[in-house]
């Protein structure tokens, strides 16, 4: 089956909306294989996000990435690379359709950063690459 990379962001966590994305990704059918909470550094996130690295938002991007814990999680499940991106919604969280965890839970948009709650690989490629970043064991 394909697997994926999941995050739930600082303020997913700082909002206590662990439980309900769980909930979520669980109820879909989706098995979380590893689960761990990480306070991610400058290095690591600019390998995890190294296609924005250098754009005008990214400075931001980082500030908001390293507020606060995040909860990093493989999942598993058929089409779940594709399915998981349909669960989050669209990027701007105030562009998210509803039922989607990124209109459902999410807050306005922030003054500088995008605040989107959930993260989810965009590709299998990519969640190859993310899952062996985030869990160097793979
Ligand atoms: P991720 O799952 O986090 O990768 O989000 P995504 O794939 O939906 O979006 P993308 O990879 O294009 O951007 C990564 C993150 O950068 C987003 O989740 C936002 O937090 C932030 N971001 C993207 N575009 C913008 C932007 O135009 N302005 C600002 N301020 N932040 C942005
Ligand atoms: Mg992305």
């Amino acid at each position: 089956t394909e697997r994926t990379f999941m995050m739930i962001k600082p303020d997913g966590v700082k909002r206590a909306k662990i439980g309900e994305i769980i909930r979520r990704i669980e109820n879909k059918g989706y098995h979380i294989t590893k689960m761990k909470m990480v306070l991610p550094d400058e290095t690591l996130l600019a390998q995890h996000y190294a296609e924005h690295v250098g754009k005008s938002f990214y400075p931001s991007l980082l500030r908001y990435m390293t507020s606060g814990p995040v909860i990093a999680m493989v999942g598993e499940g058929t089409n779940i690379v594709a399915g998981w991106r349909t669960l989050m919604g669209t990027t701007n969280p105030t562009k998210a359709a509803p039922g989607t965890i990124r209109c459902d839970l999410g807050r306005e948009w922030d003054v500088e950063a995008m605040m989107n709650i959930v993260h989810g690989s965009d590709s299998v490629e990519a969640a190859e690459r993310e899952i062996a970043l985030w869990f160097d064991e793979d």
